[in-house]
């Protein structure tokens, strides 16, 4: 297999995880998480978000999170801005690094931050603007660059033409998201491989949702293309409220595992992660998606049951 020799993971669970969570975590708790996870070796880290409290009440204490967190050099913490607004709240924290986003279908795009797509384009290059004015680094992703849940396929090239959109506004890096599930593998590699022939030098990543089981299908097929950046979220948490049915992200634990075991480097500590995917079920109360977290590692042996 054409693989990678390493892999720059992105945690997403406080951002990602939470926001779809009915049950108001203490901020504290996700202090706490925060810190827990930036010991692991993990490298990014996107916190939370600057949206509106009435439409994500969980992240309403985005700023509190921000400042609160300890800052270990080597760990970069980053917040999402869906709008103009979110992106003057990050420049008030002192955020040093963003994520916008906005959708490839107009559906999901309006459902999502209420704006058309020809809309978004024109708010995110404000922000960039601001962005880069105060010398924050902007990344841009791209919702439901994979299937819309209430328009269905999404082109090549309508994914190709936002590529473009992003590029010219100076963004570091697109990352394509699979908002809902809806990629397989063969999509994944396809799609992929036409960006990085028109864009060999970019920086591209990857956020994939496991919906429907082939999130990690779906993480093999990006890597053989030749992506090395991934989000994921800590015990699979995960969904956005503004698309029916969206599930969990694919599960940091259980990417990590995964690529340790195919030779890929990670820089994670895997043990220290599980333990923290193993408190944060228990501070949930319930039952995470994460696999690893329950079956353990390939390489924790059993002894030999009693014959
Ligand atoms: N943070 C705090 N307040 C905000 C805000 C933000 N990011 N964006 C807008 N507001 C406030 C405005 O200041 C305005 O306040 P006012 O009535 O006191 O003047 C009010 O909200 C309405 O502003 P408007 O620009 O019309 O926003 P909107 O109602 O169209 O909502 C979004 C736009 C993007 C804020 C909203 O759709 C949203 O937060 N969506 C959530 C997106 C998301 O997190 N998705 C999941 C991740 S992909
Ligand atoms: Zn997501």
């Amino acid at each position: 297999m054409n693989l990678p020799s390493s892999v720059k993971v992105s945690e997403v669970v406080t951002r990602d995880g939470f926001q779809s969570e009915a049950q108001t975590i203490p901020t504290d708790q996700k202090v706490g998480l925060i810190n827990k996870l930036s010991t692991t070796g993990l490298r990014r880290i996107e916190i939370t978000s600057f949206v509106h409290p009435r439409f994500v009440p969980q992240l309403a204490d985005a700023e509190e999170v921000y400042r609160r967190i300890e800052r270990p050099t080597g760990v970069e913490f980053i917040a999402l801005v869906p709008n103009l607004k979110g992106a003057e709240r990050a420049v008030a924290c002192g955020v040093k690094e963003i994520n916008v986003v906005f959708s490839a279908s107009e559906a999901h795009n309006r459902s999502n931050v209420r704006m058309s797509v020809a809309e978004s384009l024109e708010n995110v290059g404000k922000i960039v603007e601001l962005a880069q004015e105060y010398g924050i680094k902007v990344n841009g992703a791209l919702a439901t660059a994979f299937g819309c849940p209430f328009e269905g396929a999404v082109t090549v090239q309508q994914v190709m033409r936002l590529v473009k959109e992003y590029l010219a506004m100076g963004v570091a890096s697109v990352s394509f998201a699979d908002t809902t599930g809806m990629a397989n593998p063969k999509q994944v590699y396809d799609l992929v491989s036409r960006i990085l022939d028109r864009w060999p030098d970019q920086e591209f990543s990857l956020h994939f949702h496991n919906t429907r089981g082939t999130g990690l299908a779906n993480v093999v097929a990006g890597l053989q293309a030749g992506i090395t950046s991934y989000d994921a979220s800590l015990g699979g948490l995960g969904g956005c409220p503004f698309a029916p049915g969206a599930m969990g992200n694919i599960c940091t634990e259980d990417l990590v595992h995964m690529l340790h075991e195919m030779g890929i480097k990670t820089g994670i500590d895997l043990d220290k992660l599980i333990a923290v995917a193993r408190y944060l079920q228990e501070l949930l109360g319930r039952p995470l998606p994460g696999q690893v977290m329950k079956a353990g590692k390939v390489s924790d042996l059993h002894p030999l049951l009693p014959s």
